[in-house]
């Protein structure tokens, strides 16, 4: 086996944190501020362009030494060794896990099956950065010799969600080119969206690394359909290129080899963004920032994987994470960036993260007792507030939060973003202090509201407080930032798979219904299966 393979609830920190856990479960975040008045040792973390203040927490440092104890306990030191040096990690599909070659110096080496991989790294990065180029420049021309004006990414989960939450948060970095991503086989999808694009000036580009996937394969084709109709076009090489490790398939498809931007087995649908499918991204904000997110993502890379454990961002947020979920069972955690341009950001994390790490059996293939993978949800602030905060504030429910906020704001309207700002700071503060009956009594008496009216009402403004958050606060919003902000996602995944000894880089679980929506449509014409009462009835219905 490749990885350590521990049980963690048999590990002795594990043991440690089960009592630790029952000595300070009743205390409040408040509490430990008074009780440890430097907190600087482990709670603020400065970081190139980051401070990150996780002193908002359950936690105090016993608390914190023992979740070290437990990473280092469970074998991250090692597991992190073979994760960056290509080790077929990936045990269940067999492959190496390597997002991280991608964002590599081209002068480093990693060896998979003895090739240097860097080596074809380099080489497909600038085939796809001379196209990108070509194409933002108007070297290159669609079939009629025009100008490309648009692209459109046909592509679903991670050859969709990457690509559209960064180029959304890079909107300020954005060229004249027009963005379109069609992801669902949903036919509103694509009707919606087809009917806006000019086919002449218009470069399509499908992205699926297999090449099988039925949203894509299918929207690719209705595309295409649609495109030589409309265009009376001889061919569709002009117009359209492919993202794939699936030549054969693409070829079959009607886009010639040089049109072929490739993909490799050994990075992960849900973390290639970098790679080729990340090609809209680079077309949208132009090869030197694309350079720059790359560049971000690798000195966050290489935190990760030389910053002794006490002070690396990756694991302390992943184990403050396996804190909640394990200990407090608390099931999910919610990301709030205080940034309209991150608005796609927490639902991009719900698929590295649930499908990553929402999975139920070890690395030995045992059924495991304790909780995995953590339920991700969000949206920015301040909309959030006026949405679902009050069930944060006042539900019965424990939600660790990661606020996400930027020093400077890309406008230059100083004092909105002053404002913004300080709604971050006061939900993280408020959050954590609550407001006690004595102070809601307090509030209402100098309003010289009347007693019994006092009595009535003063329990529903209470709010209990304790409810933890993380405020990672970025100088700037910049292509950079928000490579190393990913990465440092990415990382927490990994750090929280090791732990939980399961493998985070495969996604069985989205096989079977794959499979049987392909059997069910097969039945909308012709019956060739038995189903359940409930399954009949509602084919029944759509027949
Ligand atoms: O069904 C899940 C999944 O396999 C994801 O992991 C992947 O990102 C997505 O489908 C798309 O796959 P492909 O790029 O092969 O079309």
């Amino acid at each position: 086996m490749t990885l350590p393979n521990k049980n963690p609830t048999k590990l002795k920190a594990w043991g440690k944190l089960i009592s630790h856990y029952n000595s300070i479960c009743n205390k409040s975040i408040y509490s430990h501020f008074k009780n440890e008045k430097d907190k600087r040792d482990y709670c603020f973390i400065n970081w190139e362009d980051f401070y990150v203040d996780v002193s908002k927490n359950r936690w105090n440092k016993k608390t914190f030494d023992l979740l070290m104890n437990l990473a280092k306990e469970a074998g991250l030191k090692e597991a992190i060794e073979k994760y960056f040096n290509g080790k077929k990690i990936n045990e269940t599909e067999n492959r190496a896990v390597l997002h991280t070659a991608i964002r590599k110096k081209s002068n480093s080496e990693i060896l998979i099956d003895n090739k240097n991989i860097i080596e074809i790294i380099k080489y497909d990065k600038s085939k796809m950065y001379s196209f990108c180029d070509e194409v933002i420049s108007g070297k290159w021309k669609g079939f009629s010799g025009k100008k490309i004006k648009s692209i459109v990414n046909i592509g679903i989960g991670g050859s969709d969600l990457g690509p559209s939450m960064v180029t959304e948060a890079l909107s300020y970095y954005r060229n004249k080119l027009n963005l379109v991503f069609i992801s669902n086989i949903d036919g509103d999808h694509f009707s919606e969206n087809i009917n806006k694009i000019d086919p002449e000036t218009t470069l399509f580009i499908i992205v699926s690394k297999t090449f099988t996937t039925q949203e894509t394969i299918n929207n690719a084709e209705k595309i295409k359909k649609w495109f030589l109709k409309k265009t009376k076009a001889s061919g569709i090489e002009k117009n359209f290129v492919a993202v794939s490790t699936n030549i054969k398939k693409v070829k079959s498809f009607g886009i010639p080899q040089e049109n072929i931007f490739p993909m490799y087995d050994w990075i992960g649908g849900r973390f290639s963004l970098w790679s080729s499918v990340g090609i809209s991204i680079c077309l949208s904000i132009g090869v030197k920032n694309f350079k720059k997110l790359i560049k971000g993502a690798r000195s966050m890379d290489n935190h990760f994987e030389k910053t002794p454990f006490d002070k690396n961002l990756p694991i302390i947020l992943g184990v403050l994470s396996i804190w909640y979920n394990n200990f407090y069972n608390s099931e999910s955690e919610a990301v709030i960036p205080y940034c309209e341009y991150l608005k796609n950001l927490p639902k991009y994390l719900q698929q590295s993260v649930m499908e990553s790490n929402g999975k139920s059996v070890d690395r030995n293939g045992d059924k495991i007792n304790y909780q995995t993978g953590t339920i991700i949800w969000g949206s920015t602030g301040t909309n959030a507030q006026h949405a679902f905060f009050q069930l944060i504030h006042q539900g019965t429910k424990l939600i660790p939060l990661d606020f996400i906020g930027f020093k400077k704001p890309l406008h230059k309207d100083e004092k909105s973003h002053k404002k913004l700002m300080s709604n971050f700071i006061a939900q993280s503060k408020a959050l954590m202090l609550g407001k006690d009956i004595g102070s809601v009594i307090k509030e209402l008496n100098s309003n010289n509201i009347e007693s019994v009216e006092i009595d009535k009402i003063s329990p529903f403004k209470v709010f209990d407080g304790n409810k933890p958050s993380n405020s990672i606060l970025i100088d700037k919003l910049n292509p950079y930032n928000l490579g190393a902000l990913i990465s440092m996602y990415e990382h927490k995944i990994f750090v929280q798979g090791i732990i939980w000894n399961i493998y985070s880089f495969d996604q069985w679980g989205v096989e079977l219904g794959k499979k049987l929506a392909d059997e069910i449509f097969k039945d909308f014409y012709s019956k060739s299966k038995e189903h359940d009462i409930s399954t009949e009835n509602l084919i029944a219905k759509l027949k």
